[in-house]
């Protein structure tokens, strides 16, 4: 038997295969979902083991399985649960390698669950966001859907904006594009939320064009691309208390004012107060064109994962 295929970072994804393999494949699964259903992956079976809620990761992977024909099973491991004596993640893994399932889709609550979970695993296994470490999917679907609303995946740059020491999304979109053609990353957020040192040296060892600023304002006219994450909001209230000027993350209709005209703002949802209710009227503010971008490239990842010869390829 070959190894198994697993999607636990950002970083095994290369450009080329984005471009070549992933996103047109994509763009196929969108034209096969406007026509109905497909039988792709019929009597494949996906797992769904969650240790923190989702709804966008877990039910858009629930919709492409079964609208390619195969189906899903899933529990969640709640909190409370987790509290107790919880079995180890490894042999929950092994049970479920034992009962035949084709693919195990895993968010866990602390960095590194799903590569451990990948050790005890003999199918793949797709991270579905751990801890504060990775979010790889959603890495491949705010790509996918970058480069379909601003038509390029190169040269623009991006504000990646909130609290970013918390943010698994960020960790993987930075690490994603940093891999591509002049994409300058600008990281804004109160000095006590910046980047992980982790993050910011994997950004560095890849030779990304990044900087790290406390004001939204510096880049509100000369970014492509507003990516807003969640502000937990304690956090980001405490991290405020500290700063020596007042300044607001907060996307409203002032700072939309202040955009280019072909900007998009990006958000990974669920929103909190960071992206003001009803910007959405703007059809520059995209999370929900993104969130369903997410069911595409799904789909279009169990197709590869799942049929042979479609894994990620390595680094080119
Ligand atoms: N963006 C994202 O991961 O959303 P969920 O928590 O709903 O899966």
């Amino acid at each position: 038997m070959s190894a198994p295929r697993h999607i636990l970072d950002a970083g095994q994804f290369s450009p080329a295969w984005l471009h070549e393999e992933l996103f047109p494949r994509a763009d196929l699964m969108r034209e096969i979902h406007a026509l109905g259903d497909s039988r792709l992956l019929v009597g494949r079976r996906l797992f769904c083991l969650f240790y923190q809620p989702s709804t966008r990761t877990r039910i858009s992977f629930e919709s492409a399985m079964t609208l390619l024909g195969g189906t899903v099973s899933g529990i969640e491991v709640g909190a409370e649960e987790r509290r107790q004596a919880d079995e180890p993640i490894e042999d929950r893994v092994r049970v479920l390698c034992s009962y035949g399932y084709d693919a195990l889709l895993i968010r866990f609550h602390e960095e590194g669950g799903a590569a451990r979970a990948a050790t005890a695993s003999t199918v793949p296994v797709i991270n579905a966001g751990d801890g504060e470490g990775q979010h790889p999917t959603q890495a491949l679907l705010d790509a996918y859907t970058i480069r379909r609303e601003l038509g390029r995946l190169d040269d623009f740059e991006i504000a990646l904006v909130g609290d970013l020491t918390y943010e698994r999304s960020v960790n993987s979109l930075a690490e994603l594009l940093a891999k591509l053609p002049n994409v300058r990353l600008r990281f804004v957020s109160p000095a006590t939320l910046r980047l992980r040192p982790a993050v910011r040296e994997r950004l560095t060892d890849a030779g990304a064009d990044f900087e790290e600023l406390d004001d939204l304002d510096a880049v509100a006219a000369s970014a492509d691309v507003l990516y807003i994450t969640r502000a937990h909001s304690d956090r980001m209230t405490l991290a405020q208390r500290f700063e020596p000027v007042r300044r607001s993350y907060v996307v409203d209709a002032e700072v939309l004012g202040r955009l280019k005209p072909t900007a998009i703002v990006l958000h990974p949802l669920p929103r909190g107060p960071e992206l003001a209710m009803g910007l959405e009227a703007d059809p520059r503010v995209a999370p929900f064109r993104q969130a369903e971008n997410g069911l595409y490239v799904r789909m279009a990842l169990l197709t590869l994962l799942l049929q042979p010869g479609g894994e990620p390829r390595a680094n080119s």
